[in-house]
């Protein structure tokens, strides 16, 4: 069975009440209930998890590559500084869709930098809650297409 790990870095748990007019309304459970029930129509088994440690999330994408899961992964202010994260999509061979709700490009400079978007399978920003939908779009369309190839 195809397999999702949602991980979600630090602050995404505010969501709904943390900057509504940049992250939008939607929490981060309003988040993993809309995608549960697209996996569940697709038969793909999904994992949800949130973590303001930035080691939890270095594990959990060793636990995804091991698994041989995909990651839908929104690194939140680590995406800009952790190498150990980028390490971690790196050694473990999991394969990683980057998302934001924001336009990370549109925002301070010192966002528009990711270190981990060089060793991710690609990168879904600006979309608001729906970047996520995106991200498993593109999941089902190519890293479970190809891996079916
Ligand atoms: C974010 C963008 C990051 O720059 C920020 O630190 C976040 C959220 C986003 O989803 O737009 O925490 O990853």
């Amino acid at each position: 069975m195809n397999a999702i790990h949602l991980i979600n870095g630090p602050n995404l748990n505010l969501l709904g009440s943390r900057e509504p007019s940049v992250y939008g309304t939607v929490t981060l459970a309003g988040i993993e209930e809309r995608l549960r029930s697209t996996c569940d129509e697709r038969k793909i088994a999904l994992q949800c998890r949130q973590s303001n440690h930035e080691g939890d999330l270095v594990t959990w994408i060793q636990e995804a590559g091991e698994a041989k899961a995909a990651v839908i992964l929104n690194a939140g202010a680590y995406t800009h500084t952790s190498i150990a994260i980028r390490d971690a999509i790196a050694g473990s061979g999991a394969n990683v869709i980057e998302v934001h709700l924001s336009n990370i490009h549109a925002r301070e400079t010192f966002r528009h930098t990711s270190v981990l978007a060089p060793v991710c399978a690609g990168v879904i920003a600006g979309f608001g809650s729906h970047s996520y939908d995106l991200a498993l779009e593109a999941i089902c369309n190519t890293i479970f297409e190809t891996s079916r190839n």
